[in-house]
């Protein structure tokens, strides 16, 4: 067996219609991955076999998928996400208590050795400036609790970042917990994407943003790109690799970091 071997295994992807969700389920196959499960809003065009229709803003759909979902599970992959082109509770619902949610509903029926990857963003770079209020967050149990924390709450930055910086820190955070039943969690964090949904952060975070992390980055990331990352880290190649968020974007962040690119404002 090859490092990134998935034969024999089932996997799980949230997100696979479009996008980075679709260049996983291509990369998926390619690495032999037999038994892919995909919860979406559409049927994926890709190689999967099995398809549950699920509406992940709605924590009824998502217990009515998981009752569908069997066991093992050797990875899976919270990647579905929309911008903030969407209503807030939408954005607070698709982003962070739905990959929670499934996460924790599916975390049994997760193999030993197995993996939580989940598509973050460089969206959520700046959460060390509120790391308290996103430890409160997820401190409440459960998704009404969480819900409740969140209901007309001021974030403090925009929707999309918070879910990504919340993405973040839940997989800094719950890495202690997931050690316990030997599960490894990661995120990876793109830069702009090369995906239906790019076009929705031109109209959020505007031109010269975008173009700035484009520019300094060098060009978009593409969906294939970010799915390769992905199915590193949920593989046994990343084994002993937990809590981890990794940046994609040809190191724009670390570039912003050490001072040696600058976003001034036009
Ligand atoms: N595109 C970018 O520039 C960019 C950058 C950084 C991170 N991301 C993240 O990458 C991930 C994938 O996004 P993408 O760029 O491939 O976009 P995309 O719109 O192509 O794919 C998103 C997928 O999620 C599904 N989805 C949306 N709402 C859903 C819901 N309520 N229930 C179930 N499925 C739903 C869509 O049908 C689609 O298949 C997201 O988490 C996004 O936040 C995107």
């Amino acid at each position: 067996m090859t490092a990134m071997d998935y034969s024999g295994k089932h996997v799980v992807v949230t997100g696979g219609a479009t996008g980075v969700g679709a260049g996983l389920l291509e990369v998926l196959a390619e690495l032999g991955a037999p038994e892919v499960t995909v919860l979406d809003l559409r049927e994926p065009t890709g190689t999967h076999t099995t398809f549950i229709e699920t509406n992940l803003s709605q924590r009824d759909a998502i217990d009515a998928a998981v009752a569908r979902i069997n066991g093992p599970i050797a990875a899976l992959f919270n990647n579905a996400g929309v911008a903030d082109t969407s209503q807030r509770d939408i954005v607070l619902a698709v982003n962070l208590l739905a990959p929670i949610y499934l996460t924790d509903a599916l975390l049994p029926r997760i193999e030993k050795g197995g993996a939580v990857v989940t598509t973050a963003s460089i969206a959520g770079m700046a959460w060390p400036q509120r790391l308290p209020q996103h430890l409160e967050l997820l401190a409440q149990e459960g998704w009404d609790a969480k819900a409740k924390w969140l209901d007309g709450r001021d974030l403090g930055t925009e929707t999309y970042s918070f879910t990504k910086e919340s993405m973040q820190v839940w997989t800094m955070r719950d890495a202690a917990r997931l050690r316990g039943h030997e599960v490894r969690i990661n995120s990876v964090c793109p830069s702009p994407i090369d995906t239906p949904l790019v076009k929705d952060f031109f109209e959020t975070m505007g031109d010269d943003a975008m173009n700035f992390s484009i520019d300094t980055a060098g060009r978009m990331v593409t969906g294939r790109e970010v799915a390769m990352l992905l199915a590193y880290l949920g593989s046994p190649a990343a084994t002993f690799v937990s809590g981890q968020n990794i940046d994609i974007d040809n190191g724009m962040v670390a570039s912003l970091k050490t001072g040696t690119a600058s976003f001034k404002k036009a």
